[in-house]
C-alpha cells in the first residue's frame, strides 16, 4: 500500500479510518483505478466444498459487514469473499471506541458487537451486485435475542439470505456478543446444526440448490473442546470450518495499555494459536471436512503455515489493514511459487 495513505490514515481514529478506506476503494472501483492498488494475481484454482475457488485467498468477515462493498473489494483479487456477520435486525452495536490499534504487533482489538444493517439490507446489496465469484454469507444472532431462541435468528438468516449465498457461515464464535460461544456446546450446537440443516435441505428440493454450511469456531477452545466440536461438524456432515474468530487472550500484547481493552484480539498474535486450533481439527476431521484457516495471517509464511496444519482455503482481515491490498497478490502468488498443491 502506498506508504503515505496508511500514514494519514493511521492518524485518524481506527474506526474512522476503516470507513475512509472503504469509501476510497470504492471510488477506486468506480473509477476503474483498483488495478492500479492491486494487481491480480493469476488465478490458482482449487475445488472444496463443491466449489472452484480461482485461488485459495478470501476476505474474512467483518470488514464488509453489510456487503456495501463486495464489487470494490472483490476487484482486489481475492478468490471468495465474506461478508457479515449480519443479524436478522439492524443493530448498532457496542459504544465507540470499540476498534483499538495494536500497531507494533500488527493486532486490533474489536468489540464491535456485530454492528449491521441487518438481513434486508444485505438482502438488498447482494441483488445489485456485479460479483459473480464465490460469497459466503456470515449470520448470527441479534444481541437482544436469548440464547434459548438464537436458533430462530440464523434460521431467519438463512432463509432470507440463501439466494444469494455460496455458502452459509454460522458464526457462534465472536466474542462480543454475550453467551454467543456457549452455541459451541454440544447440544446447543446440534440443535442449530440440525435446525439449519432441515432448511438448507427443504431449499435443495424446492430449488435444487445446495447451500454448504460452515462453522466459524474460536481460538480459545482447549483440545479436547476441539476435538467434541470436530466430532459433532463430523456426525453432522458439515460443509466446512473456519477456524479461527478473534481470541479472548491477549498473548503477545499483554504489556500493551490497550490490551486492557475488552474485545477480541487478531492479527500477529493471533496466528499461533489459531493454527494450533486448525492442527488439533485436521487430526480429528482427516480431511473429510475442508478447514478455512484464519488468524494471524500476514505474509507467505503466516499463510504456509496455516496450510501446512491443514487448511484448504484461508481468509485474512487485520494482515490486509497493516500489510495493505498488495497482500491478496502476495498470498497468491506464493501459492503459485509453492510447490505445493492446496
Ligand atoms: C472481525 N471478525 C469477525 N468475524 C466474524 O465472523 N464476524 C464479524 O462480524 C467479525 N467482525 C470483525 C471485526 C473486526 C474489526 C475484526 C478485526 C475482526 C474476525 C475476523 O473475521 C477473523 O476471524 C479474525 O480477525 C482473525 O483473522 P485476522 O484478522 O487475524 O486475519
Amino acid at each position: 500500500m502506498n506508504k503515505t495513505l496508511k500514514k494519514l490514515l493511521f492518524l485518524l481514529d481506527p474506526e474512522q479510518a476503516h470507513d475512509v478506506a472503504l469509501h476510497s476503494l470504492n471510488l477506486a472501483y468506480r473509477l476503474r483505478l483498483t488495478t492500479l492498488i492491486a494487481k491480480t494475481a493469476a488465478p490458482y484454482p482449487c475445488t472444496v466444498m463443491g466449489m472452484t475457488f480461482p485461488n485459495s485467498i478470501g476476505l474474512a468477515a467483518g470488514l464488509d459487514k453489510n456487503a456495501d462493498y463486495v464489487d470494490a473489494l472483490a476487484s482486489l483479487g481475492f478468490g471468495f469473499i465474506e461478508v457479515g456477520t449480519v443479524t436478522p435486525q439492524p443493530q448498532a452495536g457496542n459504544p465507540r471506541p470499540r476498534l483499538f490499534r495494536l500497531a507494533k504487533q500488527e493486532a486490533i482489538i474489536n468489540r464491535m458487537g456485530f454492528n449491521n444493517k441487518g438481513v434486508a439490507h444485505v438482502a438488498q446489496q447482494l441483488a445489485r451486485v456485479r460479483y459473480r465469484g464465490i460469497l459466503g454469507i456470515n449470520i448470527g444472532k441479534n444481541k437482544d435475542t436469548p440464547l434459548e431462541r438464537a436458533v430462530d435468528d440464523y434460521l431467519f438468516c438463512f432463509q432470507q439470505l440463501w439466494p444469494y449465498a455460496s455458502y452459509i457461515t454460522i458464526n457462534i464464535s465472536s466474542p462480543n456478543t454475550a453467551g454467543l460461544r456457549n452455541l459451541q456446546q454440544s447440544e446447543l450446537l446440534r440443535e442449530l446444526l440440525i435446525t439449519l440443516k432441515n432448511a438448507r435441505q427443504a431449499v435443495y428440493e424446492q430449488q435444487q440448490k445446495y447451500v454448504p454450511l460452515v462453522v466459524k469456531i474460536s481460538p480459545d477452545m482447549t483440545e479436547e473442546e476441539a476435538h467434541g466440536l470436530a466430532a459433532i461438524l463430523l456426525e453432522q456432515h458439515i460443509d466446512g470450518v473456519i477456524a479461527t474468530n478473534t481470541t479472548t487472550t491477549r498473548e503477545g500484547v499483554a504489556e500493551e495499555q490497550i490490551a486492557q481493552e475488552s474485545g477480541g484480539l487478531s492479527g500477529k498474535p493471533l496466528q499461533a494459536r489459531s493454527t494450533r486450533t486448525i492442527q488439533w481439527l485436521a487430526g480429528q476431521l482427516q480431511g473429510r471436512i475442508p478447514i478455512i484457516g484464519c488468524g494471524g495471517i500476514i505474509d507467505a509464511a503466516s499463510a504456509k503455515e496455516k496450510r501446512d496444519a491443514g487448511a484448504s482455503l484461508l481468509q485474512i482481515y487485520t494482515g490486509l489493514i497493516y500489510r495493505g491490498p498488495g497482500l491478496v497478490r502476495e498470498l497468491v502468488d506464493s501459492l503459485v511459487d509453492s510447490s505445493v498443491a492446496v
